[in-house]
């Protein structure tokens, strides 16, 4: 016997054992619709949805970043969202240095607090994000007298009152951290940022140090991007965490944040990457997944229109690049299956497509909710790939 599942595309057929699970986690979960099983063979399913977190492999987070709209509860429709479909959260922006450090003696730690009480209260893995970065970081970190950098014992000062205070603060409610953020070039070299001008090229050493004094639970992570799609940048990432482990520093995870483009990486590069990656023996993490759609050079200057080749969805994606969008989350979560010991989260950045940093005044469909909040085929395929696993 096989079963009609109603998606929002395609009708897909099942196997007895997908269904099977299929309706075990539904009714382990709070659930919603979507992927609609028909109403005469499980009336009580009738018009409820699967979780994602239901159906990942044991052990796996999964998650999404959330704004600040969303950790105070005023977008309630996607708190209802995020709180069914998720075990994890990140924090979109509301945790980086200058959300919370924005001058020396001044924390702004109020809506911080209430991201980590959301997490919380949800019975949900809070992850920090993130500690030490080139960008979203004020000026006065890396400014010494007459506008020259700070010489290495005063940034390494700042860096550690910024962790102790930060890490310290939520020391057994955040479960891990991006302890540092894209410190890598392209090439697999060390970035020139002013962090390392100013300290060294054992800054990152000293940020994963100071993070783990601060709270010794805390897992610790090294996060950055086009570790998938550029080996010499993925073996940049490994000497890093190589290096820390030579020194005895903890580390528990790489985090590739991504920031993919429909076919790049392909399933290949992908694969390819996560078994280098693990050869650290770290587990792997895919911290900020998005696709983006759009063409790559077009973002508009701010304030003016985009030029209608660089938005070309702006009336609405048509049907073949949404079915080729959901192949592609498909293919790569099949991937991410067959790593399924190596892998220990997967977090999507933001919710639905009207959420993502990735419109910049384009319209862009890089998520598996669409505007309205609704389900995307992309979904029902990721939901039929972890239910077939
Ligand atoms: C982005 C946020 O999504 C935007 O809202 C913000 O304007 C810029 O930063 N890599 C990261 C994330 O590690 O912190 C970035 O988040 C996306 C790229």
């Amino acid at each position: 016997m096989s079963v009609a599942l109603y998606a929002t595309s395609t009708p897909m057929r099942m196997s007895r054992r997908t269904f099977a699970r299929v309706v075990a986690a539904s009714a382990a979960a709070t659930v919603a619709a979507r992927v609609r099983l028909s109403f005469d063979v499980v009336p009580r399913l009738a018009g409820q949805e699967v979780a994602l977190k239901d159906l990942v492999p044991r052990g796996w987070l999964i998650g999404a970043a959330i704004n600040q709209n969303q950790s105070d509860g005023r977008d309630t429709v996607a708190v209802d969202l995020i709180t069914r479909q998720f075990n994890t959260i990140s924090p979109e922006n509301l945790l980086k240095f200058q959300s919370l450090h924005p001058e020396p003696d001044r924390f702004t730690f109020d809506a911080a607090d209430r991201y980590v009480a959301f997490g919380r209260d949800r019975g949900m893995a809070v992850i920090g994000h993130n500690l030490v970065w080139h960008s979203q970081t004020p000026r006065w970190v890396w400014d010494g007298p007459d506008g020259a950098l700070a010489d290495r014992a005063t940034m390494l000062a700042r860096m550690r009152t910024h962790i102790m205070t930060v890490v310290g603060r939520y020391q057994d409610r955040i479960r891990g951290w991006d302890v540092v953020n894209e410190a890598l070039n392209e090439d697999g070299t060390l970035r020139d940022s002013p962090w390392r001008r100013g300290i060294g090229d054992d800054y990152i050493a000293r940020a994963f140090e100071f993070a783990h004094a601060a709270d010794p639970n805390a897992e610790l992570y090294y996060n950055d991007y086009n570790l998938a799609t550029r080996s010499e940048k993925r073996a940049g990432a490994i000497r890093i965490v190589k290096d820390l482990q030579q020194r005895g520093i903890r580390i528990d995870a790489v985090g590739e944040q991504g920031h993919w483009r429909l076919n790049t990486p392909t399933s290949a590069e992908l694969d390819q990457a996560i078994t280098d990656l693990r050869t650290t023996g770290l587990t792997v993490m895919i911290t900020e997944l998005d696709v983006n759609l759009l063409p790559q050079a077009g973002t508009p200057a701010r304030g003016q229109p985009p030029s209608p080749e660089s938005n070309p969805y702006a009336n609405g994606l048509p049907d073949e690049m949404q079915q080729a969008l959901a192949r592609y989350y498909a293919d790569a979560f099949r991937v991410l299956l067959k790593h399924r010991d190596g892998m220990s989260r997967v977090t999507f950045w933001g919710v639905s497509d009207g959420d993502s940093w990735l419109n910049r005044g384009r319209t862009n469909y890089p998520l598996l909710w669409d505007r309205q909040r609704h389900p995307k085929p992309a979904f029902d395929r990721v939901v039929a790939v972890l239910a077939g696993q």
